[in-house]
């Protein structure tokens, strides 16, 4: 079923569970309206306040005062400059990103404040980040906690000069088993977000890098699971008893 179907009569369910809403970051103001009357009307897994809180990649920084998460800075079209030229200082090559994006949309390279890989820029408002190098190397790896529990991981890497993990950019994933460090700090993630939000996460996936030696924070994700069906066909069965576990 589609969120931004006008048939659906969502009052008839027991519960709503959002699956994969790849156009939400575009239109973000009317998703959120959306899940926002959706529960009144019936259960939200997560739910609308969680989603908004979770739309804007701001939340890295309340998030950094609880777990290690990747450097993260709010930048805007006022302070651009000054930011890259702080940001370049501190860290060496940055990453600039929507805070409002999925999908690798709008990733941006820079080492320098005129470097012509800005000319790729997406509408402001961005976050900065230090160019975390070992995406290349060692990958990304993306932990599913459900109920509070790590229960499902799966490894990204890149192709070629690419950053981004997507298959859409030539990435590949692999399903590999659970370890200790990242569970731990997956389950972590998403108790410090509960705590903050003073909510229920019922699902969530903890993106991680490797950062100055451990694992780190790249992004938390509350609003679609990105189940890896793909590659880990048992998520099916480990979502779908979840759901059925808080009915
Ligand atoms: N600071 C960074 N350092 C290295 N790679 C990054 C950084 N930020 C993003 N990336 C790469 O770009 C991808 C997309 O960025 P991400 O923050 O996950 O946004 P999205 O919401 O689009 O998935 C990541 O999966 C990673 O491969
Ligand atoms: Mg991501």
């Amino acid at each position: 079923m589609s969120w931004d179907d006008p048939s659906v009569d969502w009052a008839a369910a027991d519960l709503v569970a959002v699956r994969s809403t790849w156009d939400y970051h575009r239109r973000c103001p009317e998703f959120l309206a959306w899940a926002r009357r959706t529960q009144e009307v019936t259960r939200l897994l997560n739910g609308a306040e969680v989603f908004a809180w979770n739309a804007d990649k701001a939340y890295l920084i309340e998030l950094a005062s609880r777990v290690p998460v990747v450097p993260t800075r709010l930048v805007d079209d006022a302070d651009l400059v000054t930011r890259l030229a702080e940001g370049i200082a501190d860290f060496g090559a940055v990453v600039v990103k929507p805070r409002t994006g999925a999908g690798g949309i709008g990733v941006v390279l820079a080492a320098t404040v005129d470097d012509q890989r800005l000319d790729n820029l997406v509408a402001a408002p961005w976050v900065l980040q230090p160019l975390v190098e070992s995406v290349r190397t060692t990958g990304e790896t993306s932990v599913h906690v459900f109920a509070g529990r790590a229960v499902s991981r799966v490894d990204r890497s890149v192709a070629g000069e690419e950053v981004r993990v997507h298959e859409s950019y030539g990435g590949s994933s692999r399903a590999v088993p659970l370890g200790e460090e990242t569970s731990a700090l997956a389950e972590a993630t998403v108790a410090a977000a509960a705590q903050l939000l003073g909510a229920d996460l019922t699902y969530a996936r903890v993106d991680l890098l490797r950062w100055q030696g451990g694992w780190v924070v790249s992004e938390l994700e509350l609003i679609e699971p990105g189940l890896y069906l793909d590659v880990d066909p048992a998520n099916a069965q480990r979502f779908a008893a979840l759901v059925a576990g808080v009915t």
